[in-house]
């Protein structure tokens, strides 16, 4: 009898720069929409992109599996199997109407230098991660996948709330996990060496500079509230000004009373949503939800600014006869980037020939990134990669070829910085 056909093996990963992009513009299909890229947790199209990425990984001979909390995984053993991993990764769930790269870029990238590694000696074993929620855009709470792998998941969010209603533990059943099992999810610090994350800027800091690469100091503390302004629906034509409670009149002064104290406090804050009840032309608005985000660069700042803020707008309300109601939604402490991981990039960052290369950037960052998750369970270390003119959540987000190409370098240099201190 002839044995069956061997299935043909799928093209090995490029481990260029134009190769890396290619397969970011195919990500860019796997959407809630085919009129913009939306790919939130739980989701089919989340489901399809860690089809395909694992696919890609499998080509460049890693072992796949998806975990309890939805997070791709793939593994290839060091010197000896069962070491610790050294990981790398990023994620691959989207905000709404995103860019190609915001998270993506680093996941392609791993894979990449996961292949360019392939047949290295390493004294650890190699991973790659592709999380499965760092936006928080589907249920509010940000880094739910990277904190399960981190072992700090709360059972609290399986009752969290999509947009439609639907809770956490819905979405789990309906992609065909169990938030039951979620903790299986959980890495052991002791099977790990540390994690690394490539990721663009998302800020003008190295375009400034005119640097490709900069290596993160610390990642910004966050923390998100959703915010009900309670007023009293009533006649826009009939209700004097005496007798008026405005929801939205009262949230407007709450959307500038942030920025004012955020930028006169050093800090960063922003109101990204208002929707107001009921939402008709002839009504004085009733109600008014809000949604805000806060940042600074240590935890005492953001708190102190959560404080003024919080004092501010309950005043606002007061004056104005408006209820205020406020519930946190997320919160997730500044994290400092591991001194040696830092001295792995900026070593990584060393060989290529960025102008920056002598003496590379370090920057703080202000945007959340799976690794502030991550170092509850292992040290930390990331890369920063230019993108055009600072922008990103955004379809405009760009990034040039020639800072890829030095990123794939770094990365894989910096991977065999560690290799040697390991060794
Ligand atoms: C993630 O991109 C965040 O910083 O909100
Ligand atoms: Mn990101
Ligand atoms: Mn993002």
């Amino acid at each position: 009898m002839t044995p069956p056909p061997t299935p043909p093996l799928p093209p090995a990963p490029p481990t260029d720069a134009a190769g890396v992009l290619a397969r970011c513009a195919e990500l860019d299909h796997l959407s809630a929409t085919p009129d913009h890229l939306e790919r939130l947790y739980l989701t089919e199209e989340h489901a399809a992109a860690n089809r395909l990425t694992a696919g890609w990984m499998q080509a460049a001979g890693l072992t796949t599996w998806q975990d309890a909390a939805g997070n791709q995984w793939g593994r290839r053993e060091g010197r000896s199997p069962g070491l610790p991993a050294l990981v790398l990764g990023s994620h691959l769930d989207t905000v709404p109407d995103a860019g190609s790269y915001d998270g993506m870029l680093g996941v392609v990238l791993a894979i990449s230098v996961a292949q360019r590694l392939r047949d290295a000696d390493l004294p650890f074993a190699l991973e790659v991660v592709g999380f499965s929620d760092e936006e928080g855009a589907r249920f509010g709470k940000a880094l739910l996948g990277s904190s399960a792998a981190a072992g700090t998941w709360d059972p609290a969010w399986a009752d969290l709330p999509d947009a439609a209603g639907d809770t956490l533990a819905r979405a789990f059943t309906d992609f065909g996990l169990d938030v039951a099992r979620v903790t299986d999810a959980a890495r052991r610090p002791e099977d790990l060496v540390g994690y690394l994350e490539a990721h663009i800027e998302q800020g003008p800091r190295l375009e400034a500079a005119d640097r490709s690469l900069g290596f993160v100091t610390t990642i910004a503390g966050a923390r998100r509230f959703a915010l009900t302004v309670h007023g009293e629906a009533r006649h826009a034509g009939g209700t004097p000004y005496p007798r008026r409670r405005d929801a939205l009149a009262g949230a407007s002064e709450v959307v500038l009373a942030v920025e004012r104290l955020a930028r006169a406090g050093g800090c960063l804050a922003t109101v990204g949503r208002i929707e107001v009840h009921p939402g008709a032309v002839n009504v004085i608005p009733g109600r008014a939800d809000l949604t805000l985000d806060l940042r600074a660069e240590t935890d005492a700042d953001r708190d102190a600014m959560w404080d003024t803020v919080h004092a501010e707008l309950a005043a606002i309300c007061d004056r104005r006869g408006l209820g205020l109601e406020v519930v946190e939604t997320h919160r997730a402490a500044a994290a400092h980037c591991a001194p040696w991981l830092q001295q792995a990039v900026i070593a990584g960052i060393g060989a290529t020939d960025d102008r920056g290369a002598e003496e590379p950037m370090g920057l703080w960052s202000p945007a959340g990134h799976d690794a502030m998750a991550v170092a509850a369970v292992t040290d930390v270390g990331m890369l920063f990669i230019r993108c055009a003119d600072g922008i990103s959540h955004s379809p405009e987000e760009d990034v040039r070829e020639v800072d890829v190409a030095r990123a794939l370098d770094a990365f894989e240099s910096a991977v065999r910085h560690v290799a040697a201190v390991q060794a």
